[in-house]
């Protein structure tokens, strides 16, 4: 029995699948599910065993279909700023040291694109409707959206999508970008596992150095992010793995990394 009310986790290995539970709301963001969701994601940080994260919802409908919009009604501009920049959800995604993967099975609204967004990775089934719809209620994106999927896809297409409120299908939001690959619903889980599976077989300092490089290049400019890099790189160096990975390719076998 999971512990959270709103949080599953199940384990395949080195790859966990958190999954928000709230189908009936189609996985809508209260702040329980920020809460929960933190410390689920604080204990597979610390756990070894785990490589790779998927995020997912719950039902066949939707991801997450926004901010739960029951909690904005009545709520001062103080309390929602300190919430919003508190302990989010968003928040934890994007400091997270190993790779995380949305899982994107339908809706994918509000603050479901935004924590897709947070996320390294994004795969979606043939069903999703991707967009953010805040404008329509009056407000504007405030879980990262404007910044993350200004720096994905560009200003023009992430005005049009904001400002409109316009929801997507899957096949327009591959061809923004805005995810890396479409499958049906049928294959959503097989072939998200083979990515998060293969991604798992590598050594995690390295994917570790690698994600924290690559998220540099959207934090810094380039000359920053040309010597972060060079750091980051020259710590693979000290690791076994590294040791690890030269000898199997020299001894013509597969590596097995252990994370040292
Ligand atoms: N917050 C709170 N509850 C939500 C929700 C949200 N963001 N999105 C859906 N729900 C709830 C609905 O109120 C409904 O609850 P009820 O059965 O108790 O009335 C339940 O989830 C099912 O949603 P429903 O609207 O009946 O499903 P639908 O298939 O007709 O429409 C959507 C699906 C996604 C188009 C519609 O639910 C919607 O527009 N949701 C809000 C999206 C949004 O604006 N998100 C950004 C928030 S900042």
């Amino acid at each position: 029995m999971s512990k959270f009310e709103t949080i599953l986790v199940e384990k395949h290995d080195r790859v966990a699948i958190l999954t928000i539970n709230r189908p009936a709301k189609l996985n809508a963001l209260n702040s329980k599910v920020h809460v929960e969701g933190v410390a689920a994601l604080e204990e597979l940080r610390n756990d070894s065993e785990i490589r790779v994260v998927v995020i997912t919802g719950a039902g066949e409908k939707s991801f997450i279909a926004g901010a739960d919009i029951s909690e904005f009604a009545g709520q001062s501009p103080v309390t929602q700023r300190s919430v919003f920049q508190n302990k989010t959800l968003f928040n934890s995604i994007d400091s997270f040291p190993k790779p995380i993967i949305a899982m994107i099975n339908g809706f994918c609204l509000g603050g479901g694109c935004e924590l897709a967004l947070a996320c390294d990775i994004r795969i979606a089934s043939e069903n999703t409707k991707l967009g953010q719809p805040e404008i329509n209620l009056g407000i504007i994106p405030g879980g990262g959206g404007t910044q993350r999927m200004t720096k994905l896809i560009g200003e023009g297409k992430s005005m049009e999508l904001i400002l409109t409120g316009d929801m997507i299908d899957a096949k327009a939001a591959l061809d923004l970008g805005l995810v890396n690959h479409v499958f049906s619903s049928e294959d959503l889980e097989e072939k998200t596992l083979n990515m998060a599976n293969k991604i798992s077989s590598k050594s995690p300092i390295a994917l570790q150095m690698a994600k924290e490089a690559i998220k540099t290049a959207s934090k810094s400019n380039l000359d920053e992010g040309l010597r972060r890099e060079i750091d980051l790189f020259a710590i693979c160096f000290s690791s076994e793995d590294k040791e690890e990975g030269v000898r199997a390719f020299l001894e013509k076998r597969k590596p097995d990394f252990k994370g040292k």
